[in-house]
């Protein structure tokens, strides 16, 4: 496995759409097993292939608490079959727009369908933070940030202060 750097806005690639993957294979299982070391070493509780510089529909995620066992995710192809009308909303942040959290408003619950490590087709029922955190990610998948829910003046006021993060480090 291998730490992979991680783009920040406004790197271009992060707004690529990536592409579903033909198949679950020891290639794309060592991916996923960078992506997990990656995003653990952040550290973060979700990171999406896009954002080490793969345009491929791969996400993976943990969203176990500080002093649980670890419980790590792995989907291919996510699709989302059902959202629910109801929406919460939760304070996100991203790895790629480092230090910067506001609150988004999403559908409470949804249904996914996705590859999981094996290759497997799941269908699974998401609410609380895991449907926030697969909705995130999967908006990744399309090119979407967090901020792009937000209006322009705190989206821009987001990537101004994440240049000069950069610019100070
Ligand atoms: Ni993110």
């Amino acid at each position: 496995m291998a730490i992979r750097e991680i783009l920040v806005v406004p790197n271009p690639v992060l707004k690529e759409v990536s592409a579903p993957v033909e198949r679950v294979d020891d290639e794309l299982r060592a991916l996923m097993d960078d992506m997990l070391e990656t995003m653990y070493a952040a550290p973060g509780i979700g990171l999406a292939a896009i954002q080490v510089g793969v345009p491929k529909r791969v996400i993976v995620m943990d969203i176990a608490r500080d002093g649980e066992e670890k419980q790590p995710r792995f989907f291919a192809n996510p699709e989302i079959l059902w959202a629910s009308e109801e929406t919460a909303p939760y304070e996100e942040g991203c790895l790629s727009v480092p230090e910067i959290y506001d609150e988004v408003e999403r559908p409470a619950r949804v249904k996914i369908r996705y590859l999981d490590y094996r290759g497997e087709t799941v269908e699974e029922d998401a609410e609380g933070l895991f449907a926030v955190c697969i909705q995130h990610e999967m908006d990744h998948l399309d090119g979407v940030l967090f901020i792009d829910h937000l209006s322009r003046l705190k989206r821009e006021q987001a990537i101004k202060k994440v240049k000069k993060q950069a610019k100070a480090a």
